[in-house]
């Protein structure tokens, strides 16, 4: 087995069993969504919200009930041509089922490079591997220079993240308004300065109950705008009320855009706004694509101190390097039960 192709690489191969190092834990595995369906129903849907809405205050009271409870929303007219993303899916597919020679160059671990190709970036501290392949780029504030992507995403990865970050500053002045804060309060702090962009490949799994696309974790981003194919397997763990949590899908539909509130705006709303944990399962038929567009403030050179809006604060203040040290540390699904964030209450 070639270790840097993947685990698109393993499915090639032809392996019909999952590797043990890809076996979740049965607590973490899509049981508890069984139990939901058995009567649990959780009684939520993903909000949709119309950016076309020519009333404003309709706009921010949306968001600012989806940001306090599920913390995700789909956006519909908002501005980025469908066509952007169905061609960013498509090139991010493009890139990963090209032969494995093509990918090898990219394969990397650890964030001494702008681009890096890899399955599983925390596998050294997590408690099992996940079923997907990542490319990720820093795009924003410096792009690579074109030479440094792959040829298929050259282009479109540079497009996509400046829709996305244009995208994600206006819902930014909405959440501004949310918190009755000036329009530009949460932009000018930099919540949207940095841009990280992950192009997932999730390929088809051959015992998808034994593993996860990606398992449990919330993101260490201020915001973060999706865009995922028809597939679905996207799950976000809600109250379902009398104090049972229950995983809800986020269904595909086609030209919206995914939205979810990252670990820093929970932290900066001094908890109004939820980071909420979610994950992906993996499926037996088909490969699934997503793209996510992780904004946040510049990553390398950020020494901002970043504090709770409101008082009392539940927070401490951090900075960008302390935030992304516990994170990186703890990997993406650390200490089941336990919130990457709780680790800085005051
Ligand atoms: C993630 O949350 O890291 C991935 C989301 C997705 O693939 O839809
Ligand atoms: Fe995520």
């Amino acid at each position: 087995v070639d270790t840097k192709a993947g685990v698109k690489g393993l499915v090639d191969a032809g392996v019909t069993a999952v590797p043990a190092i890809f076996h979740h834990a049965p607590d973490s595995l899509p049981v508890l969504q069984q139990a939901a369906a058995d009567g649990d129903t959780v009684a939520a849907t993903i909000p949709v919200i119309d950016l076309s809405c020519a009333r404003r205050e309709e706009v921010v009271r949306a968001v600012k009930a989806a940001a306090e409870t599920v913390g995700f929303f789909l956006v519909v007219n908002h501005g980025v041509p469908g066509g952007l993303l169905a061609e960013t899916l498509a090139a991010v597919r493009r890139f990963n089922e090209a032969p494995a020679e093509a990918k090898r160059p990219y394969y990397f671990r650890g964030n001494a490079r702008k681009v890096t190709f890899n399955s599983n970036f925390d596998l050294f501290q997590a408690p099992a591997a996940n079923w997907r392949d990542t490319l990720f780029c820093d795009v924003a504030p410096e792009p690579p220079r074109p030479e440094e992507l792959p040829e298929p995403v050259r282009h479109v990865m540079v497009e996509f993240s400046g829709a996305a970050r244009e995208l994600a500053e206006r819902l930014l002045e909405l959440l501004s308004e949310a918190l009755g804060l000036a329009r530009d309060h949460l932009r000018e702090m930099g919540c949207a300065e940095g841009v990280g962009v992950a192009s997932n490949y999730y390929p088809p799994c051959p015992e998808p109950h034994l593993t996860l696309g990606t398992s449990r974790h919330t993101d260490a981003s201020f915001l973060t705008v999706l865009v995922q194919d028809g597939m679905g397997g996207l799950q976000v763990l809600v109250d379902g009320g009398g104090g049972r949590r229950g995983w809800l899908d986020v269904p595909p539909m086609p030209g919206a855009l995914v939205i979810n509130i990252g670990d820093l705006l929970q932290l900066v709303s001094n908890g109004k706004f939820r980071s909420v944990e979610h994950r992906v399962l993996a499926n037996k038929s088909t490969a699934r694509v997503s793209v996510a567009a992780f904004c946040s403030a510049d990553v390398i050179r950020s020494t901002r101190v970043y504090g709770p809006i409101g008082d009392p604060p539940l927070y401490r203040s951090i900075t960008i390097h302390e935030y992304l040290a516990h994170f990186l540390k703890k990997g993406l699904d650390g200490q089941l039960g336990r919130h990457t964030l709780d680790r800085f209450l005051l």
